[in-house]
């Protein structure tokens, strides 16, 4: 099967790709009951966003030009913060789906190409009105409501994009820095090292391929990791058999590599684990054995948080 747009991988078979998209549909379903949790917990992590500016920087997060790379196809963090009156925009490689207006749906069909469409189709049908109207009803209990403002997202590659020197006070990025291809990470870095003022700090939060979710599949989801489901595949199969294709391109960089990356072009603040000890109760001895080469540290975490400063020019 061809590659679907620029954000999505070399896709193996189509049973693959139906499989996978079957069970993120499924795992999309069962998300609908607790949406209004889901997104008092997304606002939660705004919070944290800024409590961690803030106590950083001493500067207020109301006033930061603020910047999200790859706000993906569902942006509620990006719709959030410009809700709450935040000077926040994004850029992502795929054109959103936000007023479902006819120049936009053509639009969506040119830069994301049909199987990226049809999805966008069946999302916006099933999901989005749904989905808007409960953040809608949670930024209501923070006195304030849904705005959607069309010209805050951007559509590109960041690595492309023409970023003013010293322009922004906070970035953030989630689950997207291990779709972006090697070859292409120091020029995307390089490019927000300069955008970013001196004061700023950058939340890079990538899910690292080594975690058990690091393969992508949707039955190692965070999101499905917990429930007692039949899966095809084995526990890391990413890492052991990779007998299955995950319907995204992935780098497949482990954690040492971001961090060398990311120290070429940033003073590396803080490093955290944000799920510490996921997976746990897959990794058996057997499973351990097969995974000799990696640390446990590395096995069980699958998404990382790096928080970064400008870094400082080296006295001559
Ligand atoms: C897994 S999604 C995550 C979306 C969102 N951050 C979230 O947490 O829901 C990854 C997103 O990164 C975007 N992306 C990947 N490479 C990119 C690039 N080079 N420039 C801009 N966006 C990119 C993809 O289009 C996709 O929407």
């Amino acid at each position: 099967m061809s590659k679907a747009s620029h954000s999505v991988g070399h896709i193996g078979s189509a049973l693959d790709w139906s499989w996978e998209n079957l069970q993120f549909l499924r795992m999309r379903m069962q998300g609908l009951k607790n949406k209004e949790a889901e997104l008092g917990g997304l606002l939660g992590e705004l919070d944290g966003y800024r409590s961690l500016y803030e106590s950083l920087t001493g500067r207020s997060f109301q006033q930061a030009s603020i910047f999200e790379v790859g706000y993906g196809a569902r942006p509620l963090r990006l719709l959030a913060l410009s809700s709450l009156g935040l000077n926040a925009r994004g850029i992502d490689l795929d054109a959103p789906s936000l007023e479902g207006s006819l120049h936009e749906l053509w639009r969506i069909l040119k830069t994301n190409g049909w199987l990226r469409f049809i999805k966008s189709m069946v999302r916006t049908t099933v999901f989005d009105a749904h989905e808007r109207r409960a953040l809608d009803r949670t930024l209501a209990r923070r006195g304030a409501r849904l705005r959607v403002l069309p010209d805050r997202f951007l559509v590109g590659d960041v690595a492309d994009v023409a970023l003013a020197p010293a322009s922004l006070d906070f970035i953030y990025s989630e689950d997207v820095f291990e779709h972006i291809p090697r070859e292409a990470l120091d020029r995307v870095c390089a490019s927000l090292a300069q955008a970013l003022a001196p004061q700023g700090v950058a939340l890079i939060s990538p899910a690292v391929f080594t975690g058990i979710g690091g393969g992508h599949l949707v039955e190692w989801y965070p999101d499905t990791l917990g429930r007692d489901i039949d899966r095809r595949s084995e526990p890391w199969e990413h890492l052991r058999q990779r007998r299955y294709t995950p319907d995204c391109f992935l780098n497949e960089m482990r954690l040492y590599e971001y961090q060398r990356l990311f120290e070429r072009h940033f003073t590396v603040e803080a490093v955290h684990n944000l799920q510490a000890g996921h997976g746990h109760a897959f990794l058996t001895e057997e499973v351990r054995e097969d995974l000799n080469d990696y640390s446990m540290e590395e096995l069980l975490g699958d998404k990382w948080r790096f928080v970064l400063r400008t870094k400082r020019e080296e006295p001559a």
